[in-house]
């Protein structure tokens, strides 16, 4: 355990100390204390970055109960967290009905803040029927969003902040850390050169037009492929190729999809590939590639290193599928998701959205809605002033 403990924490540590927009919210914290008497119900990835946030949190008073998404928890930085004394739920391993049990217990610690991620707490707290117990929260994913405007609209009496829908977030997550993140990723999983090698993007929206830029200012040659015809114009004026799928299929050496939306990449485009073509994908869902009929379509499957299969096709051309079509970014060997100044800006997005909440929670509507626009503000002047950028 003592081990564990001693690994987090020199993990925690590096992260930490390239978070200044968190490390100024602490030391403002300490002296304000806008979480005082609150405790905050978190359902949340459990790594680093995270315990960076939590700490955060409980620096203005918040008692913090907690537990992380299924499948991607850290036990080294749990361990850090439950010798601070947080009250933490999970492990790496846990089974499906386990991360159900982790939630109720977040849940019976009678939480009046919720920061949730796929509004799992939110749903949990309907189903109780205990929704008067809950101040208010925020909802970290476009998904926990459609969520709670889905099924769940109407039954949300209390304000609901959703990260996701943040135009700062989508500037600094979406468009550059994760047009970084996913360049890195392809280089780190495959080993391949990027100058010079040809790369179609499918999808020109937030994360699509940073995988784009960030493979061109590689030496990359870069194609797009954009349903919406004004992203496709500005896809061209910004200089890319801009083509259909069937187009570039035999241009194309890599092709990696950041759509939201299924099949972009399907048995109508297998055969055009040419040999040896890369696929990877980017989007939330692994939908994007439909990876069961290119299998169903193989003679042969092969895993060949983390995150690097081989399928052959009966003519002999064969094309490498990474990390199965799912999230690239956050798979192969040492994966390690989106830059830590990205997040430092995306977690005090949640921290100034849930100190929004809990000083003043009523002067919000009710149910799901965007970020008010002057926290969004505010966190571009203290991330332009921690860069050194003036206006
Ligand atoms: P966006 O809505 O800004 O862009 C998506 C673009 O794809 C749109 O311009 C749309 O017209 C286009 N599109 C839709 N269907 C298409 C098709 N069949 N062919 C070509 N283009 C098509 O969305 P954003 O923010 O870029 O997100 C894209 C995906 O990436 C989402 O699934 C999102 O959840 C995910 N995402 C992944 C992250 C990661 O770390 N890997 C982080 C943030 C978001």
């Amino acid at each position: 355990m003592d081990e564990l403990v001693a690994r987090g924490r020199g993990r925690i540590e590096w992260i930490r100390s390239r978070m200044p927009l968190l490390a100024d919210a602490r030391a403002h914290f300490a002296e304000t204390r806008p979480f005082a008497g609150h405790r905050i119900g978190m359902s949340l990835h459990l790594e680093p970055k995270t315990a960076v946030l939590l700490e955060t949190l409980a620096a203005g008073g918040a008692e913090v109960v907690a537990t992380g998404n299924h499948g991607s928890t850290q036990d080294d930085v749990v361990a850090v967290l439950r010798a601070s004394g947080m009250t933490v739920f999970g492990s790496r391993d846990d089974t499906l009905d386990e991360h159900g049990r982790n939630i109720a217990g977040v849940l019976d610690a009678e939480p009046d803040i919720l920061l949730d991620n796929g509004a799992d707490l939110a749903a949990g707290i309907v189903a109780r029927g205990r929704q008067d117990t809950i101040l208010g929260g925020t909802e970290e994913t476009t998904s926990g969003g459609l969520r709670l405007r889905g099924e769940l609209a109407g039954a949300i009496p209390f304000p609901i902040l959703v990260i996701n829908d943040s135009i700062l977030k989508a500037i600094g997550e979406n468009r550059h850390a994760v047009g970084q993140s996913v360049v890195e990723s392809f280089m780190r999983i495959t080993n391949l050169m990027v100058p010079g090698r040809r790369f179609v993007v499918a999808g020109y929206g937030w994360c699509g037009r940073g995988v784009a830029q960030y493979l061109r200012a590689l030496g990359g040659k870069v194609a797009v492929v954009e349903v919406d015809e004004l992203k496709a114009f500005e896809a061209a004026l910004d200089g890319y190729r801009v083509d259909t799928m069937q187009g570039l299929a035999t241009w194309g050496e890599v092709f990696i999809t950041a759509t939201g939306h299924p099949d972009v990449i399907g048995p109508d485009i297998f055969p055009l590939l040419r040999d040896g073509s890369v696929l990877a994908n980017c989007g939330h869902f692994p939908w994007e590639i439909d990876v069961a009929a290119l299998k169903a379509d193989a003679a042969e499957v092969r895993t060949l290193d983390a995150a690097i299969e081989r399928i052959e096709f009966a003519d002999g051309r064969h094309v490498i599928l990474l990390a199965e079509g799912r999230m690239m970014n956050l798979a192969g060997r040492e994966p390690k998701g989106n830059s830590l100044e990205s997040m430092d800006l995306g977690f005090l997005l949640q921290t100034l959205s849930l100190e929004r909440i809990a000083r003043s929670a009523e002067s919000l509507a009710d149910g799901a809605q965007p970020i008010p626009d002057d926290i969004n503000r505010e966190i571009a002047r203290r991330m332009l002033s921690a860069m050194g950028a003036d206006r």
